[in-house]
């Protein structure tokens, strides 16, 4: 194996090391940093990553409020919960957990949450302001986790090129637009591309989200690049293995995520970065309301 190994599972770690203070100075100020939940349904990933959420808030001091509905629930009931949190001072950060049940459009549910409590960066404000490259709004968590892992591993972006596999508004999509904005030139493949394998190969950063498992071989890699597996998917034996084919690519690639511990770990980190930053945001947001009235 050539590749130096990107251990997400370490840098998350970091992160949220570096969000524990922010979270004490919030406390200090009278502001305790809070996310809530809507979970719909039983689909048991979902569940796991609602857990998992929960946990690295109560790791870090952030107030976890959980809301669960059934797989029946009507699309009116979700939007007047929604509207219920977007009022309540306690919560800074509101996620919808997705997949929705099929029945529930997930668009309509979440164009619903404020904006500055949007932390999973989907509402139509915060998409528009990551594609205009006006800034100021939420990051999608894996997309940020992305790129966060390219900086710490000092990836040179500006300049390079790089193909993202998958065109999804929670991955391909803003990893796009994140990494044209620091100046890569981008290429989004599909299924529609045509050959994708040489598409691939012209990749100095390769970012893998396409949900297939292993699609990417080691031929498809260009020697030395840096491949970014998003991929998580569950083999019929049990194992988990994400979207490259890891050996093969690891004795091609320069740099290389494994699955699971790449960029799982920094989707939640980045999930809650992004709460500490909307509860800082709203206590600067008073602050500045007192100092108008003042
Ligand atoms: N690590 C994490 O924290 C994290 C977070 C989110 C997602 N994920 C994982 O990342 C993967 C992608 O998630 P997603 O939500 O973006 O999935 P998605 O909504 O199903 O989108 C998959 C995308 O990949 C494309 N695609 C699928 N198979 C392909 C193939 N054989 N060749 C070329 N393109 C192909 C699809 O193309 P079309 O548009 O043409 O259909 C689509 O654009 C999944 O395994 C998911 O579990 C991981």
């Amino acid at each position: 194996m050539g590749a130096t190994i990107i251990d997400g599972k370490a840098i998350a770690k970091e992160i949220r090391a570096g969000l524990a203070g922010r979270v004490e100075c919030l406390k200090q100020s009278g502001v305790s940093p809070g996310l809530a939940v809507v979970l719909v349904g039983d689909d048991p990933a979902s569940q796991i990553y609602v857990r998992m959420k929960e946990k690295a808030c109560r790791e870090l001091g952030i107030t976890f409020f959980r809301h669960c509905a059934p797989t029946a629930v009507g699309e009116n009931y979700l939007i007047d919960l929604v509207k219920e949190l977007n009022a309540d001072a306690r919560v800074h950060g509101i996620l919808v957990q997705l997949p929705l049940p099929a029945g529930l459009n997930p668009f309509t549910i979440v164009k619903q949450i404020s904006a500055a409590k949007d932390v999973d960066g989907f509402h139509p404000e915060n998409v528009g302001r990551l594609c205009t490259g006006v800034g100021g709004g939420f990051i999608p968590c894996t997309p940020a986790g992305i790129l966060k892992l390219l900086e710490i591993s000092a990836v040179p972006i500006s300049g390079a090129r790089a193909v993202v596999i998958g065109r999804s508004n929670i991955v391909g999509r803003p990893t796009a637009m994140l990494l044209l904005h620091e100046h890569a030139t981008v290429t989004i493949c599909h299924t529609r591309t045509v050959n994708l394998a040489e598409e691939c190969r012209r990749a100095d950063i390769l970012i893998a989200a396409a949900g297939s498992p292993r699609l990417v071989t080691g031929t498809w890699i260009k020697p030395g690049a840096t491949v970014i597996d998003v991929g998580i998917n569950r083999l019929s034996d049990g194992r988990l293995v994400g979207d490259v084919a890891f050996d093969e690519a690891a004795a091609v690639a320069g740099k290389i995520t494994p699955v699971p511990g790449g960029v799982g770990p920094m989707t939640i980190a980045m999930l809650m970065s992004n709460t500490v930053l909307a509860a800082e945001r709203s206590l600067a947001s008073r602050g500045a309301v007192a100092e108008s009235e003042a």
